[in-house]
Formats: C-alpha cells, structure tokens, sequence
C-alpha cells in the first residue's frame, strides 16, 4: 500500500487525473472503475482538461461505477447516474455503451446484481478502480459489515451515510434513499489496482483507522490494506492523523 500526500484537494485532484491518464495512454481500452461523491469532483474536472488538451482520449474505455441509490430515475439530480453524466461523461468522448452503472430502478435485484459482475468478467476485469472513503470506513455503499467476500448487491445505507449526504437532498435526511446497489468488497479487491482518494479533516480520523489499525469487517476500507497495489491519495487535512506516517517518508 502507497500513500501518497499531497498539499490539498487541488493537487490531489490533478495528481488522480495523471494517474489515470497515464493508464489510459498505455492502455487505451482500460476498463476504469468510477465513484461519485464530492471527493472525485477535482479528479473529473481536470479528466475534462485533459480531454480538451487534447492530452487523452477516452473513446476505447470502459468504465463501471461503483453504485447507485435505489429508486432513484436515473435523471434525478442526486442519482449517480446523472452527476457521472453532468460532472464528466458529456464533457468527453466516451462512447455510452460503454458506460455502466448500476441500475437502481431494477425489478430483479439479484439478477439484475450477477449481471453487472458478469460484465465486469465479460471485459477482464477492472485495471483501476478509483475509490473514496465514507466516515464510517465505507467504501462504494460497503458499510460496516460487510463480508469480505462480498459481490455486487443491494444494501441498506448506515445512519452516518444518510446524514453525511442529506447535503445534496437540501438537508433532508428523508429524501435520502435508505438503500443502494454497491460493488461488494469482493469485487473492489478483484480491480488490478485501487486508488483511494480522501480529502478534509472530515476523513482524518478515518484515515487514519483504517489504513494504520487492524483489517476489519468493522472498516471496510481497512480491507484494502490486502490489496497488492493500492494508492491512498490524501491531502494534508485527511492525512492530519497520519503524522508518524509522514514523517517516516
Ligand atoms: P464524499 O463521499 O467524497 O462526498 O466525502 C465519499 C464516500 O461516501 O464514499
């Protein structure tokens, strides 16, 4: 596991960016993972950049989110589906059928779940998966608890979850859905390479949890500490806890 600290969430946004640019030009047909989130925001806008710079071209790539609320349509403006389409899909030259993300309207969830897994399979697998962290450890909608050998499924979001994203339902907690398709924990370590990204001394403590304690179902994201290529990408405030870290660099 490599953590790599950066000044704040500009430089961690460009440096995410780089990452996967870099991954897209010696492999043009990657097959990126994707999270929404405000983190991931900085990383999309400097994508565009890229884009328009002529730097990179995503029209070979494949990409899956991680998850999605249920019962959102997928053009309500909280739905995953829409930030990916406003925050980067329709500034670059994707091509839609390539695009998958979870569907939180579906009628047969545990088909609908083996399905999106199977089109993981169908395209090798995922070369870099890109992450953020909740402050309860989740990663994707994997709240605490969740099994190590977990797969593509639905799930029912932690308190802690509905209140930390009631920021984008106008401060209503009850228009937060209380469940959402996630990408298992399984199917996160299955990627080739993560890279987490965490910004704001709002995720310093958990940070710090999860990447120097002990590997737990308790945090999920500890889990990534088994991962034989991972990327912590931190800003100074998320890595504030990290001190003895630091300074040992
Ligand atoms: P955030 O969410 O980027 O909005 O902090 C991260 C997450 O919940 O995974």
């Amino acid at each position: 596991m490599k953590i790599v600290f950066t000044k704040d969430y500009q430089e961690l946004s460009l440096l995410a960016a780089q990452l996967v640019a870099q991954h897209i030009k010696e492999k043009p047909t990657l097959t990126l993972g994707l999270a929404t989130g405000s983190t991931p925001i900085g990383m999309y806008q400097e994508l565009v950049k890229l884009f328009k710079n002529q730097e990179i071209d995503f029209q070979h790539i494949t990409t899956f989110n991680l998850d999605e609320y249920v019962g959102l349509v997928p053009d309500h403006k909280q739905s995953y589906n829409f930030f990916m389409q406003k925050k980067f899909f329709e500034h670059v030259n994707i091509n839609k059928k390539n695009i998958f993300i979870p569907d939180g309207l579906t009628q047969k969830p545990t088909e609908y779940c083996a399905q999106y897994e199977q089109e993981i399979k169908n395209r090798d697998g995922i070369d870099i998966q890109i992450l953020g962290i909740g402050r309860d450890g989740h990663i994707g909608f994997n709240e605490p608890g969740s099994p190590i050998n977990s797969s593509t499924r639905v799930v029912n979001l932690d308190q802690l979850t509905i209140q930390d994203n009631a920021r984008f339902f106008d401060g209503n907690i009850n228009a937060v859905p209380k469940q959402a398709i996630t990408m298992g924990i399984a199917s996160i370590l299955a990627a080739r390479e993560c890279v987490l990204l965490a910004s704001g001394t709002a995720k310093a403590k958990i940070i710090e949890r999860t990447f120097t304690g002990t590997i737990s179902e308790n945090i999920p994201a500890s889990f990534l500490q088994m991962h034989p290529q991972c990327t912590i990408i931190v800003d100074q405030a998320a890595a504030s806890l990290l001190k003895s870290i630091q300074s040992s660099q």
